[in-house]
């Protein structure tokens, strides 16, 4: 769900509106505002896409300077009118917007109910503004019948609420996102900031507890208590274009066609290279031998600001969490320690928050996390940190809960992505984790070898690469020959085996149709026996193991699938055996899978886009999943 409130000069609905669609992202099966219109508060609310509402809204526009709204994915009933957000309380005369789940709403509306409440949804949010009633009917100024009303839940929450007579929007948070961003005339609250960036670009991120009024005049944040808190003014650097989709039909596309600047970004400054332009990585022997001086931070290969040399040398174990394609870079990312020596074990967040692997105090837990705000992450993360683990948030949201909450966080840099099937956040998150790998290497293990020299060779040339994948794609023709099928599976061995995965990912979120990844070897073990004509078989290799997943591709074949490679333009015999090939320019294994992947990208895009599919907000989905 996305929340969002304006205050200030002028109407409000059409920022409130705006805010919403850029947070639809969020959540799009209902939606609803409340403006404080100087006789009351009109509050429209409606099921399905935020359009739907804009269509009502825009019959009788509210006016009114003041107001809250609200994008919806569904926890507590299905998205219905009545369970559209805001909520009122009895009278009407309080509405309120929640992100997040109460976990206690139902003992709260049992004893609400006894005190003669009505509610009108099946939500658990309902419960806020009659909560919220009591207190101000009990005589409670608003500010401090807010701060009890926040005291008595319990679970995870973003909130805003506003009457029909304080000139004023009161929010606070637990455990879920809330920003203020400030302008010269207005203030604007949301989950997330691409709902005001067109607006403002200054922003405060809010803390667990802090309870911000928002008025006119301006704001102030307090603390439970009520004593006033000091919170730093931030300038964020994404400008309102990167959120927009430009000349594209939709933002997955756009984002996958942004790869090169995103991994530009990702790696920029973070690999040290040799007055040959090569990397150095070899902890300054080569430079020895060079005569040059060897005292140079990051004379190693990886120059990370926020990770210098012997950073992780207490480390003794490593464990990443994540979520969806977040997974699949964990998977990737495990592996590139494994080759480096370093061993790491990769956990579902919503597993691992429900059963914890043991931890020390020497232990990593890596949370991989696009927007740092998977509320499965965050509980994985703090059930490590409970157990006396080092935390560690790889995210691209900078202000993020899990950056925030972690004792240290690496910042992917692909700037902000919209479309709920995550891509270029995956190859920014794959290309940190290389980095990030070297260093765990050197620290942990003492690693390094000329596979490390070669692949960050690469991965300094990554952006162009991929922008070679983006160019000579044959995605199109391949989607052409095999869209009308009835399963598609995806397979690959090593670094391709998540990539095989994320192919079949992305396939079934935006396309509809059945896909699953598995590891090549397992395919004998089971799923072969779906195989047949009619499932097209996505082979991923990366130079590795070619001989062995060759095999795999022969089996299926011989089952009448037909199989579609992703292989380097060098491998012969690879593309002389498959039906079809994607190529891609040749490469380090490690870097290959995720040329392939971008392929595997297009793939799903095309698919879907024939299948007339809502590619940006695929049925169901959310991209950000901020209940567990
Ligand atoms: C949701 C989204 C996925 C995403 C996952 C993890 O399931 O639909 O696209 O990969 O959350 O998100 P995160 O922000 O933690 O990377």
């Amino acid at each position: 769900c996305g929340i969002t409130a304006r205050i200030g000069r002028g109407d409000a609905v059409d920022e409130l509106l705006t805010g919403l669609e850029n947070l639809e992202y969020r959540g799009y099966d209902s939606a609803g505002v409340a403006i404080k219109n100087g006789h009351g508060l009109a509050v429209h609310k409606r099921e399905g896409k935020i359009d739907q509402l804009k269509s009502r809204v825009e019959q009788s526009p509210p006016e009114g300077s003041m107001g809250i709204g609200h994008t919806r994915w569904s926890t507590h009933g299905p998205p219905t009118d009545a369970n559209a957000h805001p909520h009122t309380d009895c009278t009407g005369s309080i509405a309120v917007v929640h992100n997040g789940i109460i976990e206690n709403h139902e003992a709260l509306k049992a004893d609400l109910r006894e005190r003669g409440h009505r509610f009108e949804s099946d939500t658990d949010t309902e419960v806020i503004p009659h909560l919220l009633e009591e207190h101000v009917d009990r005589g409670l100024e608003l500010d401090v019948a807010f701060r009890r009303m926040a005291e008595q839940l319990q679970g995870s929450y973003a909130i805003a609420a506003m009457t029909d007579e304080a000139d004023a929007v009161y929010a606070t948070r637990q455990g879920s996102p809330l920003v203020l961003g400030i302008d010269d005339d207005c203030h604007y609250l949301a989950s997330d900031v691409p709902a005001f960036l067109e607006f403002t670009d200054r922003v405060v991120y809010l803390e667990d507890g802090d309870v911000v009024t928002v008025t006119d005049e301006g704001y102030e944040i307090v603390d439970s208590q009520g004593d006033p808190l000091d919170r730093e003014v931030r300038t964020v650097d994404w400008v309102a274009e990167d959120a927009e989709k430009g000349r594209y039909d939709h933002f997955m596309r756009k984002e996958i066609s942004e790869q090169p600047t995103a991994l530009a970004q990702t790696i920029e400054g973070r690999i040290d290279a040799s007055e040959e332009g090569e990397p150095i990585v070899t902890d300054g022997s080569e430079a020895a031998s060079r005569g040059d001086s060897v005292s140079t931070p990051g004379a190693d290969g990886v120059s990370l600001e926020e990770f210098p040399p012997g950073t992780f040398a207490d480390v003794s174990a490593i464990q990443f969490v994540a979520c969806g394609t977040s997974y699949h870079a964990a998977l990737y990312g495990q592996q590139l320690l494994a080759r480096r020596g370093v061993s790491a074990q990769t956990f579902r967040a919503g597993e691992y928050a429900m059963s914890p692997a043991p931890v020390d105090d020497d232990t990593l837990v890596i949370g991989v996390t696009q927007s740092g705000e998977t509320a499965d992450t965050l509980e994985s993360l703090r059930r490590a940190a409970e157990g006396g683990a080092r935390t560690l948030a790889l995210t691209n949201v900078v202000g993020s809960t899990a950056a925030r909450e972690c004792d240290d966080a690496m910042f992917i840099r692909a700037g902000p992505e919209i479309g709920v099937a995550a891509t270029k956040t995956f190859s920014s998150q794959v290309a940190s984790l290389g980095l990030l790998a070297e260093r765990l290497a050197r620290d942990v293990a003492d690693s390094e070898s000329e596979d490390s020299r070669q692949l960050l060779a690469e991965l300094s040339t990554l952006p162009e690469t991929v922008q070679r994948v983006l160019d000579e794609t044959q995605a199109m023709e391949v989607v052409d020959r095999y869209r009308a099928m009835d399963s598609y599976f995806f397979i690959g061995r090593g670094v391709a085996h998540p990539v095989a995965m994320e192919g079949a990912l992305k396939f079934k979120e935006i396309t509809y149709e059945h896909a699953e990844g598995f590891a090549a070897g397992q395919l004998k073990h089971g799923p072969l026996a779906l195989v047949t004509p009619n499932t097209p078989v996505f082979a991923v290799f990366t130079g590795r193991h070619t001989d062995k997943t060759l095999s795999n591709v022969r089996e299926v074949q011989a089952r009448g699938a037909p199989v579609i490679g992703v292989v380097s333009e060098d491998n012969r015999e690879v593309i002389d055996t498959v039906d079809a090939a994607l190529t891609i320019p040749e490469a380090h294994p490690d870097v290959a899978a995720v040329l392939a992947n971008v392929q595997l990208q297009l793939v799903a895009y095309h698919v879907a886009d024939y299948l007339d599919r809502p590619i940006d907000k695929p049925r169901n989905l959310a991209k950000s999943v901020t209940v567990e």
